[in-house]
């Protein structure tokens, strides 16, 4: 995670360039043991005491209702912020913002546009900061996935991935994680709509430590080929519902997920998804909610890998 530059002691997670594989490891053990201790009814009151803000600049069901409710879980409290409802709307900046919630604030959460703005905010917030997606990284998804796959394959390191679709905020935190913790993965994107060039080169750097191969391809066969799990994500993520005719004659029906895609994955390949998905477009609802799926671990999980994040990051692991 990111030591912030105006407070030696803070870290921030605003994408998955932040974290180690020891960090992503360390992180995956704890979200464990917190899962465990939750459905045993031995959960601890970690973070009693403790408050997190969340800014949203756009919708979420599954990032505010698990960041709420983990925080309740841990003996702390969440403050929801629509960004139309604070003074930001009316041109209060970032970084007075930022200033302000540090003086009641232990963690900031925030959901926004461009990235830009949970760095600024991160960098003028004395507390920690935590990208709840922007429109470039998704990093609390991608520990959740990481925990799901762990879960279901019992190992990470050796694995084979592929991504179908756009290389979005989930494509471009997924290649860092796959690469950080030994995963090989493909993504299978259309001339355009692929992950960010930095991100990829990044993520092969990362995967020649790990033994981890990186790459990008415009052919949804290559990449689903051998592989033990197949993600995809919706074709036109928040923002860019204008662009809706244009993507779907893109992507429709060459990156779709579906029962073809499926068999050329390992027999026993898991299906993910960040969700929220839309049946019939960048997945099947035979692939969905057929026996291959996992994504109501992958959903459930964002709230047990968020609560280790909150812990380390409030330094109460
Ligand atoms: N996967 C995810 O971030 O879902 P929400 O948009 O519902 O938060
Ligand atoms: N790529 C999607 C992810 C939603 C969780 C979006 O940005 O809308």
């Amino acid at each position: 995670m990111k030591t912030s530059k105006t407070s030696s002691s803070k870290r921030d997670l605003l994408s998955m360039h932040e974290l180690s594989g020891r960090d992503i490891d360390a992180i995956l053990k704890l979200a464990s043991k917190l899962k465990q201790e939750q459905k045993s009814g031995r959960a601890r009151p970690l973070l009693r005491g403790k408050t997190l803000g969340m800014i949203f600049q756009k919708p979420s069901t599954r990032t505010r209702v698990s960041f709420e409710v983990g925080m309740y879980q841990l003996g702390g409290d969440a403050v929801y912020l629509s960004a139309s409802d604070i003074q930001i709307a009316r041109g209060e900046t970032i970084e007075d913002t930022a200033k302000t919630l540090s003086g009641y604030l232990d963690c900031i959460m925030a959901r926004v546009y461009d990235h830009a703005d949970v760095q600024k905010l991160a960098t003028h917030a004395s507390v920690p900061v935590i990208n709840g997606l922007s429109d470039a990284y998704h990093p609390c998804q991608i520990l959740a996935d990481l925990l799901t796959i762990k879960e279901r394959k019992k190992k990470l390191a050796g694995l084979k991935m592929a991504w179908l679709g756009d290389g979005d905020n989930v494509c471009n935190d997924l290649l860092l994680g796959a690469a950080k913790t030994g995963i090989s993965m493909t993504a299978a994107c259309p001339a355009g709509y692929e992950p960010l060039e930095d991100v990829v080169m990044a993520a092969k750097s990362e995967g020649k430590k790990t033994g981890a191969d990186i790459a990008v391809t415009s052919d949804p066969a290559v990449a689903a080929k051998g592989a033990d799990v197949i993600a995809t994500d919706t074709f036109i993520s928040i923002g860019k519902e204008g662009e809706q005719a244009t993507r779907e004659a893109i992507f429709m029906p060459r990156y779709q997920v579906n029962a073809g895609v499926m068999r050329l994955a390992k027999k026993d390949a898991i299906f993910m998804h960040c969700l929220p998905a839309k049946r019939g477009q960048e997945v099947t609802a035979e692939v969905i909610d057929g026996p291959q799926s996992v994504v109501w671990q992958e959903a459930e999980n964002r709230l047990h890998a968020q609560k280790a994040v909150l812990c380390m990051l409030m330094k109460k692991a």
